[in-house]
């Protein structure tokens, strides 16, 4: 009978833990969602990008939030051929310097996945320690 109890007390924490995990997974507050961001930039992002200045095959993204503005970092992270094709300045600009495009990100097409990645890149400041 005790061992019943047990089971179930067990079973019964870890599905509140379970329902934690998610919770806080999908949670905008800025520093959860920059803890978050960074995990997507290592699995989508790194093999493109680093996080200093240093150009990779795209550019390094460091101070990228300081250089552009919120909304069109937002926009190019969805559709970035799309933003391109629009004949954006910026667009246009970046693609003078590299090689190739970058490419439409499955991840990108969720909007709470592009403000947690937007959340961490905002940490990668100009002259911070990253
Ligand atoms: C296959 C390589 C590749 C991958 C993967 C990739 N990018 Fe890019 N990214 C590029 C390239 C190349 C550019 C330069 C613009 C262009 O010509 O497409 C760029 C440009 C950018 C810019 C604009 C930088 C600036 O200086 O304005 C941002 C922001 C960016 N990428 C973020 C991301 C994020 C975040 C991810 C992951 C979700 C990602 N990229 C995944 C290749 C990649």
């Amino acid at each position: 009978m005790i061992v019943f109890f047990v089971t179930l007390l067990l079973s019964f924490s870890l599905f509140i833990s379970d329902a934690k995990g998610i919770e806080s997974n999908n949670n905008t507050d800025p520093d959860n969602a920059a803890i978050a961001g960074e995990q997507i930039f290592k699995e989508k992002c790194s093999v493109c990008h680093k996080t200093t200045e240093q150009q990779l095959v795209g550019p390094g993204l460091k101070g990228v939030m300081e250089r552009r503005d919120e909304k069109w970092v937002d926009k190019w992270l969805e559709n970035p051929a799309g933003v391109l094709k629009s004949g954006d300045k910026t667009a246009v600009e970046l693609k003078k310097h590299f090689f190739r495009t970058m490419p439409t990100l499955p991840e990108m097409q969720e909007p709470v996945n592009r403000k947690k990645i937007i959340e961490f890149l905002k940490t990668l400041k100009e002259g911070g320690e990253r």
